[in-house]
């Protein structure tokens, strides 16, 4: 395993749209491994490819942090939502931005695990915000671009779980 460089705001590449895994294989499941690992590195409950510069449709999510593995997501695609809350959101793209963003309060999510098999995950509150998050990530989508108008702020000691 090895960290990678998380790409910041103004990179382009954090603008493209990801394209899907078809083959998951060793190098993927490495890739899996090291954002994982950079995940946590920077504190972070959420992790999308393209924020390491790898433009596939891959998320990783732990907002437990108790030694659970993360939820590894390859090919996500939200297929239903429930209410509406409002949610302090950052990024690990945007280092002590935050600002306030209206999510679903509950998602469900279909994707393919590490080794292809179908799974369905169903979140409430900060996993549900993680997940519309990170699956916004692999089409380019922001924080800031759906951020309630002048909410931005910036947090010097921010917790982990607001990043994303
Ligand atoms: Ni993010």
């Amino acid at each position: 395993m090895a960290l990678r460089q998380i790409r910041l705001e103004g990179d382009e590449i954090l603008r493209k749209k990801s394209r899907v895994v078809e083959v998951i294989d060793d190098k993927i499941r490495e890739l899996i491994n090291d954002m994982d690992e950079t995940m946590h590195d920077a504190n972070g409950v959420g992790i999308s490819a393209v924020q390491v510069g790898v433009l596939k449709r891959i998320v990783i999510i732990d907002v437990n942090y108790d030694g659970t593995p993360s939820l590894k997501l390859i090919n996500p695609e939200i297929v239903k939502t429930k209410g509406k809350e409002e949610c302090q959101e950052g990024c690990l793209s945007f280092p002590n931005k935050f600002a306030k963003v209206v999510r679903p309060s509950e998602v469900t999510v279909k994707a393919l695990d590490e080794y292809g098999k179908p799974i369905t995950v169903k979140g409430k509150g900060l996993l549900a915000e993680a997940l519309c998050h990170e699956i916004d990530h692999l089409d380019g989508i922001l924080f800031v671009d759906i951020m309630e108008p002048g909410t931005l702020e910036y947090v010097e000691n921010s917790q982990k779980d607001e990043k994303e």
